[in-house]
């Protein structure tokens, strides 16, 4: 399989399933699964389990049925240790179309944002580097901490935000995770942000940002800076598309 290109339809996001958040509780690398979440995956409907639940950040490569490589930042809700994953990528996506072609992906856990900044806003300029994954039909990012392998066991798409249960087939560890720095937070969030635009309203959006903004400035480095600037950037560059009584 040759890797030949990336992608980039952006925001695409039609609806969100997020509850409202107020500025400090968006402030997690980790989000806790909402409370009022229905699951569908028998793994994901034990008590067990439920308590273990989280949305773990991170990013999904996945290809099409031609072996075109796709990079693109996913939270999927990941059960106890990564026992499993529930994947919920948006329709139309390029990673929701991926995976209901091939049935697979591979989803890593990353400590740099640099990554999941660039492909959250298309500007990802090249690919970066990938191996050939293990066992399923796709690639392994070379920078991660750790990678996933999964097969899509069922699809739900009813709704926009589609459902995919996955079982983990194969997982990989490539170095420790760096640590928690609120910068590098501060980029996802505002990542996060960047590809809601069309949900939220100008104000809020400003209010993120100035939040943000601090923890960048005083506890990042060049990247997280970059990082920062450039989603910056692109955020205000877009022009407003909700009206200011809109909210998260
Ligand atoms: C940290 C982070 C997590 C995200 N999680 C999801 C998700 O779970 N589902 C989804 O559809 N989009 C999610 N997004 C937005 C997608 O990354 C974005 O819509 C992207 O353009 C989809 O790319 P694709 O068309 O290549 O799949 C997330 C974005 C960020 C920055």
């Amino acid at each position: 399989m040759k890797v030949l290109s990336g992608r980039k339809d952006l925001f695409l996001l039609t609806q969100t399933t997020t509850p409202n958040k107020n500025v400090h509780s968006t402030y997690n690398f980790i989000r806790r699964l909402p409370a009022e979440c229905s699951l569908d995956a028998n793994i994901f409907a034990t008590d067990a389990f439920r308590e273990s639940m989280m949305i773990v950040e991170g990013i999904v490569t996945s290809v099409d049925a031609a072996g075109h490589l796709n990079i693109a930042p996913m939270g999927p809700i990941v059960a106890g240790d990564f026992a499993s994953l529930l994947l919920r990528p948006f329709q139309p996506s390029t990673t929701f179309n991926n995976l209901a072609a091939t049935r697979c992906g591979v989803f890593h856990v990353v400590d740099r944002v640099e990554v999941i900044a660039q492909a959250a806003i298309g500007k990802m300029a090249e690919l970066p580097p990938v191996e050939v994954a293990v066992v399923i039909d796709g690639f392994v990012l070379k920078d991660c901490c750790r990678w996933f392998e999964f097969t899509v066991d069922s699809i739900d798409a009813s709704n926009a935000r589609s459902r995919m249960p996955s079982s983990i087939v194969y997982q990989g560890e490539r170095r420790p995770f760096f640590g928690l720095n609120r910068a590098r937070h501060a980029v996802l969030e505002a990542a996060i942000l960047s590809t809601r635009l069309h949900l939220l309203s100008r104000q809020h959006v400003v209010d993120m940002i100035s939040f943000l903004e601090p923890a960048v400035e005083k506890t990042g480095g060049t990247e997280e800076k970059s990082a920062f600037a450039m989603l910056k950037d692109f955020i205000f560059s877009q022009p407003e598309t909700t009206s200011p009584s809109d909210t998260t």
